[in-house]
């Protein structure tokens, strides 16, 4: 049986592999009855922890677009109790673009209409998606420290930060994840201090874009990983998953589907065990600067 990881410390244990749910929300998605398909079947394959955020959408105009899609989807899941949720604030989609928000005010609003959207009377994890320079970081940690002590969220996490700024998270509220991007085009992700800190604190390291993200498209054509994955059995998806699932046990990657093929892979590799031989092979290969 695959074993679980926890997350943080006071938080419960879930499958290893979570779902990333942005890509049913973005250009080029798939219809509502079909994301919701993608949910359900990622959830049959054992996955217990779905991740979305209220900018995961075309615009402002339709924020909470992915959180809608998730409660959906949940609507026909049995066992909702055994799945977390996670969302994130902190984010905004003018004119479809990407702008911070971290004021506390901004946030406690974008909450609500997380609370609204998702159908729940608590957020099972709400993370700040990711510092913002115009505020002071400790008016934005102070407004998820309230937001908690609302009981409006039960777990709080962090995203895309650097160490100094998890240690000053710490300091402020208990803090159940981390979640930054890690993947083999991306490995600095896991050497910058905040895995180190996230598993001297135990806390979980959720990785986003663990199959390159934007470079997704990149990974299946890469020798290395063909070559491991054709040794295995495997797809080189499944190998970079793997891989990271084998760097730490702080270690959750939510790897994004918008195909139940996606999804359906993604989950099996938590039952892959790559070879100390073949991750420090993966760990050479891209750890080395491009010449
Ligand atoms: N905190 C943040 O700032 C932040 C930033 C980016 C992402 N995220 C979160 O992290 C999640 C993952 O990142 P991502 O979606 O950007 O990138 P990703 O997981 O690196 O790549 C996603 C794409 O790879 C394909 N894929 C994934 N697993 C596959 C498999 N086993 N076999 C074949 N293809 C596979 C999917 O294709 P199909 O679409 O064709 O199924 C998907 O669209 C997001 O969904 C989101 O929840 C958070």
């Amino acid at each position: 049986m695959t074993e679980k990881r926890r997350l943080g410390s006071a938080g419960p244990r879930v499958f290893p592999v979570g779902l990333g749910c942005m890509p049913m929300s973005l250009e080029g998605r798939p219809d509502e009855a079909a994301s919701a398909r993608v949910i359900l079947a990622a959830l049959e394959a054992g996955v217990e922890l779905l991740d979305t955020a209220d900018a995961y959408c075309i615009d402002e105009g339709e924020m909470g677009h992915n959180e809608r899609l998730v409660a959906r989807a949940l609507r026909e899941w049995p066992e909702r109790e055994r799945v977390v949720v996670a969302t994130k604030g902190g984010l905004r989609r003018p004119g479809g673009g990407y702008a911070h928000d971290g004021r506390p005010e901004y946030l406690a609003a974008a909450c609500e209409r997380s609370l609204r959207a998702l159908g729940v009377e608590r957020i099972d994890l709400y993370y700040l998606h990711a510092p913002d320079e115009r505020v002071p970081f400790a008016d934005s940690l102070g407004a998820l420290a309230r937001l908690r002590e609302q009981g409006k969220i039960r777990l709080a996490g962090v995203s895309n930060v650097d160490a100094a700024q998890l240690t000053s998270a710490l300091d402020t509220l208990p803090i159940a994840c981390v979640q930054n991007r890690a993947s083999p085009f991306h490995p600095q992700g896991l050497e910058d201090g905040v895995l180190a800190l996230c598993e001297r604190e135990e806390l979980a390291f959720v990785a986003h874009s663990p199959v390159g993200g934007w470079q997704a498209g990149r990974i299946a054509h890469e020798p290395l990983l063909q070559e491991l994955a054709s040794a295995l059995g495997a797809t080189c998806h499944q190998v970079a998953i793997a891989w990271l699932l084998a760097r730490s046990r702080s270690l959750i990657p939510i790897p994004g589907a918008s195909r139940i093929r996606s999804a359906e892979g993604s989950a099996a590799a938590a039952g892959l065990r790559l070879p100390p031989e073949a991750v420090s092979r993966i760990d050479r290969h891209y750890g080395e600067p491009a010449s």
